[in-house]
């Protein structure tokens, strides 16, 4: 499901890049390590912040993101114009029926788009699809709790059936056969699930 215009502002905005970078990534490394010259896919990479913090941060060999916005992924083209082909390749597509072969990556990055869609399970098996075995799953989601908040539900655009708590959405992954165990942070109350998993 495609953001609404507040919703853009408030990921197209230097706050959300700076919590990205030194919150998100800083937990999400404790959590799960670094892909030093891994093949890295992000799902729903918007504006290509995360796409830069895999590549730098976690030293990534190549990133392949996508999004399901055309707007999303010109804005990460733009930013990510100085990185070789053979490094970062963007395109449009959608986390449920992702567009790509199965077991071929060494690791899944999600910064908040699988609440997003619709069906979300289904998101979750895509991931696991395309994950090779030993492959990690890092994660950071927002849970229903947020979305039932009053912010949310009045100011941005949400699947309203079929969301998740932090615990389903670890069980799901789980059931995939992608372990999480306790390797997982509750954020601003459980608003905010941050995780790393390993695909078994
Ligand atoms: C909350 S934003 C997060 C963007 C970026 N990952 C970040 O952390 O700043 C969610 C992003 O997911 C994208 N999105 C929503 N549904 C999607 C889907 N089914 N497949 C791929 N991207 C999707 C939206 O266009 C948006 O860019």
């Amino acid at each position: 499901m495609l953001l609404n215009s507040v919703e853009k502002f408030l990921m197209n905005n230097p706050i959300r890049s700076l919590v990205q970078w030194r919150h998100e990534a800083a937990m999400m490394e404790r959590l799960g390590g670094k892909l030093t010259g891994l093949r890295v896919l992000e799902i729903g990479c918007g504006r290509g912040v995360g796409t830069k913090i895999i590549l730098e941060r976690f030293e990534a060999g190549e990133v392949h993101a996508f999004d399901l916005d055309p707007d999303m992924v010109r804005l990460a083209r733009e930013r990510l114009a100085r990185y070789p082909a053979d490094r970062v390749r963007l395109f449009v597509g959608d986390a449920e029926n992702i567009e790509a072969t199965d077991e071929s990556f060494d690791a899944v990055v999600d910064f908040g788009i699988i609440h997003h869609c619709p069906n979300w399970q289904r998101t979750v098996a895509e991931v696991r699809r395309v994950l090779k075995p030993g492959g990690k799953f890092f994660f950071e989601e927002v849970t229903k709790q947020a979305l039932d908040r009053w912010f949310y539900r009045t100011f941005l655009d949400h699947p309203t059936e079929n969301r998740f708590t932090a615990s389903q959405f670890a069980a799901e992954v789980e059931s995939h056969g992608i372990i999480v165990g306790r390797n997982t942070i509750k954020w601003f109350l459980g608003d905010l699930i941050v995780g790393a998993g390993l695909r078994l």
